[in-house]
């Protein structure tokens, strides 16, 4: 082993990790599905995700170590992104997990000489935080490990006590840093300065659940579970100034630079956090497509949608004119489908969503064009020389033209933006989508009530027309929202409009097909529920997908069996009062298309005679029609 730090590709560096602690008993796992089986969370955001079940008891562990690279996505922080040298969407994350096997001392231990021996970096370049009240690791670090006291760095609860969300599983944690400027000295250590630290080794010593209430309780077992950001230790022993430079991602950002016609190294630097935006974002929305999510309008389609515009748009804003999204993935699909080979299998489904989203958001993006020339033409008209807050935001939050975009159009017909006005609708926004956020919550429960509040409620046509253009709303499969479903999947399905009539009052709902660009959904029922029209039915064929543009058309001769049905009612109640007796009303009735029922109360049976002669006048009465 080496003692001193190498060059490693981002290959090799996930590989050694993975076959240290497999040397060390670790049974390597595969990575999880970046849609994680954990409804409280969007996304797979930490390498422990997969595993919270066994740190709170609930399932027993096949392995009591695992070792694992996982995909991860987080976007709390997307606006970073570019921006800084190591904010990302998407990451792997490097872990080794304990489950009630061996805790702080060994982790510690193994955590210093994979670093120092393996990945060599030298110690006296490297700092270490605990948690403030964790006197435990303090000690380890300082008597087993040898590391000098200034450079052990006590820390509170924000930066070293980690929580995998608002309540699960916890506890203290201990980091590794690495030092670029050692030269700066041990007394000016400062581990929020990320121009002089990176933290790339989290070790968490996993032993409590909080709850919703902040309480902490020990958990059955004492756990670890680790983190090393992939792209960070690339960073550190490639030695480049940033991890969209490491050969992890800077592929993808040379594939954009050479489809724009120019050059990473000689932009500026508003050119290269573009590139790098492309290059964070292309790598996300790679995986997520390969893990079966389809932009949507909620939840992580969303997320996905998101993604896949902020990287249409800052090709625009590095000067590609045309669809380019299918190209740059090509190339993260080139570099990641050895270590996940799914993104090689999904290829095709990765390529048609991107071109379809971004062709979609291209539209868009041209009629913004056109609404700002406008805007343009109205402040001047109006002897104005400012285009206002409003007027920015509706461009930015409805076809996503960035603010600087707009100030940019501006000036170059000497105009300025009103940014506080901007700022201002920004946060009205922001305060909205906090309800919004919690859509996500609320369409993993599936609860269309719960949905209510995000999507309009269905139009009728069925009075006027048997068919209608329709655009799909939601999806349940076994009631949880999705994005997308299969051919052979049962569903409920929500459209904007329909001309289906639901079940009510014991006639039962109109059947059909619900059909789009090769998929087609048989109706077998309609049911309303407040004020949506719900579809039941089965993919026959295709993929359904929240937003397509569908053609829903009802069974006509079903339709008109059922009407039959519904005026034979009226005839048979006719019948009895003028047969049996004239006080007979409908206590009750169905109405189907192959049969009706009519209940009613009567006083005294009705013989063989009087059904007879009901028959004869019903029949006589249908004849006259
Ligand atoms: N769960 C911790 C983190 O995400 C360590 O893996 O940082």
């Amino acid at each position: 082993m080496s003692s001193s730090s190498q060059f490693l590709s981002g290959s090799e560096i996930r590989q050694k990790f993975l076959d240290f602690y497999a040397q060390r008993g670790h049974q390597i796992l595969p990575s999880a599905s970046l849609v994680p089986e954990d409804p409280t969370v969007l996304l797979t955001i930490a390498g422990m995700l997969p595993f919270k079940p066994i740190f709170l008891g609930q399932r027993s562990p096949e392995f009591k170590r695992a070792t694992t690279s996982q995909k991860c996505i987080r976007t709390n922080d997307i606006e970073n992104v570019g921006r800084t040298a190591r904010h990302h969407t998407f990451f792997e994350m490097l872990g080794n997990f304990s489950f009630g096997d061996y805790f702080k001392e060994q982790a510690i231990a193994w955590g210093w000489e994979l670093s120092t021996q393996v990945f060599g970096l030298p110690p006296e370049r490297l700092v270490v935080s605990v948690f403030r009240e964790d006197e435990e690791a303090y000690t380890i670090w300082r008597d087993k490990i040898g590391v000098p006291e200034a450079r052990i760095q006590r820390m509170g609860e924000a930066d070293n006590f980690w929580v995998s969300g608002p309540t699960g599983p916890c506890g203290p944690c201990s980091e590794i840093y690495y030092d670029f400027h050692p030269e700066r000295g041990d007394d000016k250590i400062d581990l929020e300065d990320d121009t002089r630290f990176i933290e790339f080794y989290n070790l968490v010593f996993m032993q409590y659940n909080r709850d919703a209430e902040g309480n902490l309780t020990p958990l059955q077992n004492k756990n670890i579970d680790t983190g090393m950001g992939l792209e960070r230790m690339a960073q550190i022993l490639q030695q480049v100034p940033n991890n969209y430079e490491t050969d992890l991602i800077f592929p993808i950002v040379k594939t954009a630079s050479e489809i724009a016609g120019i050059d990473y190294a000689s932009s500026d630097e508003k050119t290269k956090v573009s590139l790098k935006v492309i290059g964070d974002h292309v790598r996300s929305v790679v995986h997520m497509i390969a893990d079966e999510i389809r932009a949507s309008n909620i939840g992580r389609g969303y997320v996905l949608r998101r993604l896949i515009r902020r990287v249409v748009r800052h090709g625009r804003l590095i000067g590609i004119q045309g669809e380019f999204t299918p190209q740059v993935a090509e190339t993260a699909i080139a570099l990641s489908e050895s270590a996940y080979p799914i993104v090689r299998v999904r290829e095709a489904q990765i390529k048609a969503e991107l071109q379809r989203e971004e062709s979609r958001f291209l539209k868009t993006l041209e009629r913004g064009e056109k609404l700002l020339d406008e805007i343009i033409q109205r402040v001047k008209q109006e002897g104005k020389t400012q285009i206002g807050g409003r007027d920015a935001f509706t461009l930015y939050d409805t076809y996503g033209f960035p603010v600087e975009l707009t100030q940019e159009v501006a000036e170059e017909e000497g105009l300025t933006v009103d940014e506080s006005g901007f700022n201002a609708a920004m946060e009205e926004q922001q305060t909205r989508s906090q309800s919004a956020h919690e859509t996500i919550d609320l369409t993993l429960q599936g609860s269309l009530d719960k949905l209510a509040e995000h999507i309009h409620s269905t139009e009728f046509l069925g009075y006027t027309q048997p068919s209608s253009q329709s655009q799909v709303e939601v999806i349940l499969v076994e009631g949880k929202s999705v994005e997308a479903a299969e051919a052979g999947t049962q569903v409920q399905i929500v459209l904007n409009k329909t001309p289906f009539y639901a079940e009510s009052g014991g006639q039962i709902g109109d059947r059909g097909y619900i059909s789009g660009d090769s998929v087609l959904v048989r109706v077998e029922d309609v049911k309303k529920e407040s004020d949506f029209f719900v579809h039941f039915g089965r993919i026959e064929r295709g993929t359904l997908r929240v937003e397509d543009p569908v053609t829903a058309q009802i069974d006509l001769s079903c339709r008109r069996r059922v009407q039959a049905h519904h005026t034979a009612t009226h005839l048979l109640q006719a019948a009895l009062r003028k047969f049996v007796d004239e006080s007979i009303t409908q206590a009750g009735s169905l109405v189907a298309f192959d049969r009706l029922r009519f209940d009613f109360n009567c006083p005294r049976p009705v013989t063989s005679e009087q059904v007879q002669q009901i028959e004869e006048q019903i029949n006589t009465w249908i004849a006259e029609a």
